[in-house]
């Protein structure tokens, strides 16, 4: 007797079942997010990990919710896929919520799917990249969904510090789904296609009568410019998957790990002549500080990141003989390069991020004090500039200082100075230390004399105490006198002197005294 076929193949049911889950949302529903210029979860996960590394987890989980008719429509993934693969060949963890299905939205069973992913991104020290494209808490489960998020919020939050946690918003973010996000280190959002907001625009019209479009609200350039919530804005999907991959590539797995260094042909010992005539001669003439950073890093590539916010202040990655480095740089181009509260804020974030991942900072400092003015004090400028004095006092991985001109009043303590535990502090002979500029310390200190004299001979007065100050005080060499800067460098060897510096740091150990956290003034 011939033996009877199988009648069921489990093979081919894994793949049908495979293919049904991989189908999402299905293709007309896949069609309308092409047209938005969205590129599928999927997708998106190809773009982001190395060629087929993707394993992916959690494949059949379903929703358990029976209400609203939802108990006949349970796709397999339930509208999120998740699982690690590698990125530049280390791993990573990554979700992605698929829009196709009930619009990307948290159910109670997609939120275990994402903190399956975080637990196991912390035990394993990888970093975890959420990309996130969603209508937010899934109507239809009430509390469980919102449950849900706080749980998620819950690992965002025991994980800061111990993995680089990435989000990318691509597509809609809003209420209290923003909140996952804002923890984790860095944003990205795609122009067009990416909002994000607690409270829509129809809420706002309703309670404050104002009209606004999502956009303007919330879209990449409100977060990248103006609240300053985005990180990084790309023009569309892929653009922002390779930036996240980049971003990756000067970042440690973990906090016990360094970051990766990077063979490069570009020599420690080159010398930019070009840094030696950067400074121009009048100190009110600006200069753009990125110049100085791309003429010292490696292949002059530098990485910025929080490029539209703040521009008065500066940072990004980059690397000094392959070895990533982050760096803080006052902008003299914008608003002469004083601290204000955004800079603060941008300054002490990026400061924290990088100390807590072992990232040495590298500060260029040119900064004329604070921003002055009633917007300012009222706005809590003194809270929040002792931000950025507290994020750089408390940090302890390598800290070099260069001071290429200004370093005026409190914010030349503020700037990475040798007193908040500043291991090598350079200055340029262009280097202006002192409590402020001669202009304002003339005025007040020789205000009778000024006084007294004759009108018509007072601004002769004033322009001659003004060079006597800028003489005696507004230079490099009285700091250096008391060893508050430890050498003063021609512009051009800044490259060799600070890699030279970087080496001689290597094995740092240092530590903050034992305590459960500090309190920064938030
Ligand atoms: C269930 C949802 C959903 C949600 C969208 N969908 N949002 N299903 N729960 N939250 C479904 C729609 O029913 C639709 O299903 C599909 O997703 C696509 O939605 P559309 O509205 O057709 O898409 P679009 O026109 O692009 O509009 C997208 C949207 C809109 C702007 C996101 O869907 C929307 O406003 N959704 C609700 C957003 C919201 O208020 N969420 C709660 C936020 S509060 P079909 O089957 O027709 O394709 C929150 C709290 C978190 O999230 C709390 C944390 C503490």
């Amino acid at each position: 007797m011939a033996t009877q076929k199988h009648q069921h193949d489990p093979i081919e049911e894994l793949k049908r079942r495979s293919t049904e889950a991989e189908a999402g949302g299905g293709a007309e529903r896949r069609e309308r997010q092409h047209a938005e210029g969205k590129l599928s979860a999927r997708e998106r996960i190809d773009l982001l990990l190395d060629e087929g590394t993707f394993e992916e987890l959690d494949k059949f989980v379903k929703h358990q919710c029976t209400d609203f008719g939802m108990a006949e429509q349970r796709p397999s993934g339930d509208g999120f896929v998740s699982g690690f693969g590698r990125i530049d060949g280390r791993s990573v963890y990554v979700f992605a919520q698929d829009f196709t299905v009930f619009g990307g939205s948290l159910s109670e069973s997609n939120a275990e799917k994402i903190t399956k992913i975080m637990k196991l991104a912390m035990s394993n020290g990888a970093p975890v990249i959420g990309l996130n494209d969603s209508g937010g808490a899934r109507i239809q489960e009430g509390v469980r969904s919102l449950a849900g998020y706080a749980d998620i919020f819950l690992l965002n939050t025991l994980a800061s510090g111990v993995i680089p946690q990435i989000s990318a918003v691509m597509g809609p973010c809003a209420g209290g789904a923003v909140y996952s996000p804002a923890i984790t280190d860095f944003i990205f959002m795609t122009e067009k296609a990416s909002y994000m907001f607690v409270t829509g625009p129809d809420v706002i019209k309703t309670v404050t009568h104002e009209d606004v479009t999502k956009q303007e609200l919330g879209g990449a350039m409100t977060h990248n410019a103006k609240s300053g919530v985005a990180h990084f804005m790309a023009h569309d999907d892929k653009e922002c998957l390779a930036m996240i991959r980049e971003l990756l590539t000067f970042l440690p797995s973990n906090n016990l790990d360094d970051p990766p260094r990077r063979g490069t042909e570009d020599p420690a010992s080159r010398a930019e002549l070009s840094l030696n005539s950067i400074v121009p001669e009048d100190p009110m003439v600006p200069y753009d500080i990125k110049d100085v950073i791309h003429a010292v890093v490696d292949d002059k590539y530098f990485f910025e990141v929080h490029e539209h916010f703040a521009t008065n202040l500066v940072v990004g990655f980059a690397r000094l003989d392959g070895r990533p480095v982050g760096i803080v740089a006052n902008q003299p181009a914008f608003l002469a390069g004083v601290l204000d509260i955004n800079a603060s804020v941008k300054g002490a974030r990026f400061v924290r991020f990088c100390d807590a991942f072992n990232i040495p900072l590298i500060t260029f400092e040119d900064v004329p004090g604070f921003l002055p003015g009633t917007q300012q004090e009222w706005g809590g400028i003194i809270k929040h500039g002792a931000k950025l004095l507290f994020a750089f006092a408390e940090a302890t991985v390598p800290k070099i200082t260069v001071i290429t001109r200004k370093a005026y009043g409190g914010a030349y303590c503020v700037m990475s100075s040798k007193h908040i535990r500043t291991d090598i502090n350079f200055a340029w002979p262009t280097a202006e230390i002192a409590v402020m500029g001669p202009e304002g310390a003339v005025n007040i200190v020789h205000k009778r004399e000024l006084e007294r004299a004759p009108e018509s001979e007072r601004e002769r007065l004033r322009a001659e105490k003004t060079a006597e100050f800028r003489e005696r005080y507004a230079n490099p060499y009285v700091a250096a006198e008391r060893g508050y800067v430890d050498a003063i460098i021609t512009p051009a060897e800044t490259r060799a002197k600070l890699i030279a510096a970087l080496n001689s740091l290597q094995n740092k150990r240092d530590t903050n005294p034992r305590k459960k956290h500090g309190n920064i003034p938030l």
